[in-house]
């Protein structure tokens, strides 16, 4: 399939001079590609003004996607920083950067040992949220053209950080960093081993169900093999499936026991879920999803549902 062997890049969030020197190619329709630039030389101005006419995106072959990415990543405080781009834009860019990242952690597990990646990633997320209406809108059109368990944890992730700076202002910084690596990170584990139950049939059988239900451990157990992860980023990776009233696994925690970044990261991780289309249901409307939710009886803490409810509904996500 001619869409593993190229990678589609916004022409939004290009600066010429900057560009690395990689072949480019544009889409000359259903799956075929044509060379516009050859490997080793510099992309111009003119070429960027020119590829602007006739098309939204470029490719890439995704073995140079690495050198792209180390660029985008390093560039992207300037990206969203730039006023000569729409809002929209500038979070289509910056999503679809981290859902590059998600998908290049789901293929090759080991590169999560990049850390600082992943915390830079969440940084420009956080900020973005924060500052910018246009966030829901532009994570929901990235998640729309991009594979679900590749864009899940950039989902959680986003939900995760926002709520979680407007439920508990006073945390900031790297300990809000920590939850929010751990959200983009959560299901991890189902890309480890055999977790992953495909998601393509019906209802999962009981055997399938018991495998899925390791990823969380499995992450977990990764993720401190390889070092540099906080706990709180362990916690969220390891409980996101706990319930309030203990129900849940792989420990049956209850309550308070579950660190309250936690719970929060595993609202957003069901709602998130809920309301995304899968190989097997279609997805859901923020209302049904709140109902489904509320629904769960004890899987959440009351209180911190509702303002969970409240901020969901304000940000029309
Ligand atoms: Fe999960
Ligand atoms: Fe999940």
């Amino acid at each position: 399939m001619a869409e593993e062997y190229y990678k589609e890049i916004s022409i939004d969030g290009i600066t010429p001079e900057l560009f690395p020197n990689v072949a480019v190619y544009l889409k000359t329709g259903g799956t075929n590609y044509m060379l516009y630039k050859p490997h080793g030389s510099q992309m111009t101005a003119d070429d960027l003004e020119r590829l602007q006419r006739r098309s939204e995106f470029i490719y890439v072959r995704t073995g140079d996607m690495e050198e792209v990415s180390a660029y985008q990543e390093e560039n992207l405080a300037n990206l969203l920083g730039r006023k000569d781009l729409k809002s929209l834009s500038r979070g289509k860019i910056l999503f679809q950067i981290c859902a590059d990242y998600t998908g290049e952690v789901i293929e090759s597990p080991p590169k999560v040992k990049e850390v600082g990646r992943c915390r830079n990633l969440v940084q420009q997320i956080n900020w973005f949220v924060s500052h910018d209406k246009e966030a829901m809108a532009a994570l929901k059109a990235v998640a729309a053209v991009n594979p679900y368990n590749i864009v899940h944890g950039v989902q959680v992730a986003t939900l995760t950080l926002l709520m979680h700076s407007r439920i508990f202002p006073k945390i900031i910084g790297a300990p809000l960093e920590d939850v929010g690596i751990g959200a983009m990170l959560l299901d991890m584990g189902m890309a480890l081993g055999d977790s992953d139950p495909g998601g393509s049939a019906g209802s999962l059988s009981h055997h399938e169900y018991q495998m899925m239900k390791l990823h969380a451990t499995m992450g977990y157990d990764f993720l401190n093999r390889m070092g540099g992860f906080s706990n709180a980023t362990l916690s969220v990776v390891h409980y996101h499936h706990e319930r309030y009233d203990g129900k849940g696994y792989p420990d049956h925690l209850n309550g308070e026991a579950i660190p309250k970044g936690v719970q929060l990261a595993a609202l957003c991780d069901s709602f998130t879920a809920l309301t995304s289309e899968r190989g097997y249901r279609k997805a859901v409307t923020t209302e049904q999803a709140l109902q489904t939710m509320k629904g769960s009886t004890g899987a959440h803490e009351p209180i911190l549902f509702q303002s969970f409810e409240k901020i969901v509904r304000e940000v029309k996500y």
